[in-house]
């Protein structure tokens, strides 16, 4: 199995545009320990032919224009892409958007929690998806369940909430039915397996015994302290009320991994604010030191 990184950054990337924060600032002055960051998604494959995105970032055209293994084959007709599937952790902005990349005209498979998939049919502009060409399909939660490409997928709700633009119902904290959804991705033929949680609000016992033991589990990397943004002065929420734990402190993801004897541990969906963006930083040694990689655009890993 294959996987690669196509954007490592939260919604916003890195640098956000109307953002002048230090990392920011910084990286667009090229200070040395800073790279630019695409939104949050990540392409996996079995054979390397056929590919599923995890999650479709507003970044999905340069992304793909980056990554050849995602170009039309020679020869393999006019309109083609070894883009299988899209399977979507929640109806973010920042993963849904690129579904709009993928308007014109090839046939894949797009998968999604019920609610989310509820929310893309609230919305006109998702019609723009030919259903004839790209059916939804929804994912069973808890259940393991064969995906185009040849590979298993368990999909399986972790604590999160409704997407920002659906707030307007209330904030919705807390929700565990699918608003977001961790991915367990297994290639049957080897059993190679990792997990894929882009966004959680907190690790519960359930979701601590899914990950226990695991070989491999890419994770939110938001925020580095709850009350990052707002020290930053860039906004009043907190990591809680975002739906995202952040990797510090006695309640942080660092100290929640710390038992579970996950054995390959990479933060995913850092947010611009967060220090660990910052090569060389205290907090880029202290989750090194937990033993975290940062993950950044173009990694790439083969189970
Ligand atoms: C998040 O992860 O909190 C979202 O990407 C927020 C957003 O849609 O801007
Ligand atoms: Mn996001
Ligand atoms: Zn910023």
């Amino acid at each position: 199995m294959i996987l690669k990184v196509l954007g490592s950054a939260a919604g916003g990337g890195f640098p956000q545009a109307n953002c002048n924060c230090r990392n920011c600032a910084g990286v667009r002055a090229g200070e040395p320990g800073l790279e630019p960051r695409t939104q949050s998604s990540l392409a996996v494959s079995r054979d390397g032919e056929s590919w599923v995105l995890l999650n479709a970032s507003p970044d999905l055209r340069p992304q793909i224009a980056a990554t050849p293994a995602l170009a039309p084959r020679p020869g393999a007709g006019v309109r083609t892409s070894p883009i299988a599937a899209v399977v979507l952790t929640n109806g973010d902005v920042d993963h849904v958007a690129g579904l709009l990349s993928l308007r014109e005209g090839f046939r894949f498979t797009l998968y999604a929690s019920a609610r989310v998939l509820a929310a893309l049919a609230a919305n006109r502009i998702f019609d723009v998806l030919a259903p004839g060409l790209v059916p939804r399909v929804p994912l069973p939660l808890g259940q393991a369940v064969e995906i185009v490409g040849g590979l298993e997928l368990e999909a399986y709700p972790v604590p999160g909430k409704v997407a920002l633009y659906l707030e307007r119902a209330g904030p919705q904290l807390g929700t565990r039915e699918g608003d977001t959804i961790g991915l367990l991705l297994r290639e049957p033929a080897t059993g190679a397996a990792f997990h894929y949680v882009p966004g959680c609000a907190e690790i519960d016992a359930a979701l601590a015994g899914r990950l226990r033991g695991a070989p491999l589990v890419l994770f939110d990397g938001t925020l580095y302290t709850d009350e990052e943004l707002i020290a930053q002065g860039l906004s009043d929420k907190t990591g809680a009320r975002m739906g995202h734990l952040s990797m510090a402190g006695p309640r942080g993801s660092m100290a929640a991994f710390a038992d579970l004897g996950v054995r390959r541990r990479i933060f995913v969906h850092i947010n611009n604010s967060n220090p660990v963006l910052r090569a060389g930083s205290a907090e880029r040694a202290e989750v090194e030191r937990a033993g975290w990689e940062i993950a950044s655009d173009g990694m790439e890993i083969r189970l």
